[in-house]
């Protein structure tokens, strides 16, 4: 099995099929202009699941597509349907920010063979949500939401980034509503990744501040459990069938089983969230090398690995180094899409 420098194996492939998004958020884009990638910088669809093929003969066995925002391409179910025959895949999920996920559209991704959607939403207050993804309506999210449990997209799970003096005051409001709905609610430490320019230490709300919220409000067994190479480590309500989940890349990073790999949508293979740069498949691929040579490179790109940006960035928070983290250079959260 292929294993990195620190014996971690290539399980997860998160695919990226747009750098295009229809939000702005804050904790996501620059201010600035950013500039999308040319349109034939893109991979096309055969090429993607041309790429994912030659992933899982390598152990890939979970494939999570994202953005910036997925549902952007059109007729993305034409994707679902090529990567829904490999068959070796057990997972095959998408994060979306929802506006796009009709009725219509859910049941044609569902129909395609996707199994269950993750949707952001860090605020049920109309404008505040305005504020924080700048060209968000709350209405159209909720919809989406509503069309993805219609077509039996489930289980949903609702990420809320939680951010200090912009939206901790929702943290009860938002578990009550996913509790109500039943959704599964993920709160999400604020990352200092690529693009979230506004990213303070002081604007992290850690997993700990987060649980002493919710332990005023209701019961939950505190241990909680993690999966070794899942970012949520989840916590059981103490009388209900409902969980919670909570990611601490900050204050608990998760690195040591850190089994995901990334594709960007312009084909560059990337190592970890917060990395510089990508090992460029798209190059080659389209001056017609074989699959054993593509392998070749995606074996030796993770074989090479030994990305571990978290732990480093705890390490650097305990000694009061933080201000030396690379900052700018590193890839957009939005050419990642997480
Ligand atoms: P599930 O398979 O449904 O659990 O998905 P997920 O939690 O892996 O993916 P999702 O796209 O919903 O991301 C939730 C949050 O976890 C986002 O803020 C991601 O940026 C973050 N995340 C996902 N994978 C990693 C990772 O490898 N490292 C770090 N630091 N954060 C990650
Ligand atoms: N910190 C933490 N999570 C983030 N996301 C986007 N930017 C950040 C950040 N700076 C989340 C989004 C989305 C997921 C893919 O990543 O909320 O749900
Ligand atoms: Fe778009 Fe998601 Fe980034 Fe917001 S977090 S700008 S919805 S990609
Ligand atoms: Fe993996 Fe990098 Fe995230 Fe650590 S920071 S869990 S190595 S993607």
């Amino acid at each position: 099995m292929l294993r990195d420098r620190l014996q971690r194996v290539l399980r997860d492939l998160r695919i990226s099929v747009t750098d295009r998004c229809n939000f702005r958020c804050s904790y996501c884009m620059p201010h600035d202009d950013y500039e999308w990638s040319p349109r034939e910088e893109i991979l096309r669809y055969e090429e993607i699941a041309r790429l994912a093929g030659i992933f899982v003969s390598l152990g890939v066995r979970r494939i999570h597509l994202t953005g910036g925002e997925p549902l952007l391409r059109h007729d993305l179910f034409r994707l679902v349907e090529m990567l829904a025959l490999i068959t070796e895949l057990e997972d095959l999920s998408l994060t979306t920010n929802g506006t796009l996920l009709s009725v219509s559209r859910a049941r044609e991704l569902k129909r395609a063979g996707l199994k269950r959607v993750n949707v952001s939403l860090d605020s049920l207050r109309p404008e505040r949500f305005r504020r924080m993804t700048r060209w968000g309506e709350l209405g159209a999210v909720l919809s989406g939401i509503d069309a993805a449990r219609e077509a039996g997209l489930q289980p949903i799970k609702l990420n809320m980034v939680v951010i200090r003096g912009v939206n901790d005051d929702e943290i009860v409001d938002l578990f009550e509503f996913a509790r109500r709905e039943g959704h599964q609610i993920r709160f999400i430490e604020y990352m200092d990744v690529g693009g979230a320019q506004e990213w303070s230490l002081e604007r992290t709300v850690t997993r700990r501040e987060i649980l002493e919220r919710l332990a005023a409000h209701v019961d939950f067994d505190r241990e909680g459990r993690s999966r070794r190479d899942a970012p949520a480590r989840e916590y059981p309500l103490a009388d209900e069938g409902g969980r919670f989940g909570v990611v601490s890349s900050v204050s608990d990073p998760f690195c040591s089983g850190c089994s995901r790999g990334r594709l960007t949508a312009d084909g560059r293979f990337v190592t970890c969230l917060f990395a510089h740069d990508g090992h460029d498949l798209r190059t080659p691929m389209r001056e017609g090398r074989d699959d054993a040579d593509l392998r070749q490179r995606i074996a030796s790109t993770w074989s090479n690995r030994d990305d571990r940006y978290s732990e480093e960035r705890l390490k650097a928070i305990a000694s009061g180094r933080i201000g030396e983290l690379p900052g700018q250079a590193k890839l957009r959260m939005i050419q990642l899409g997480g």
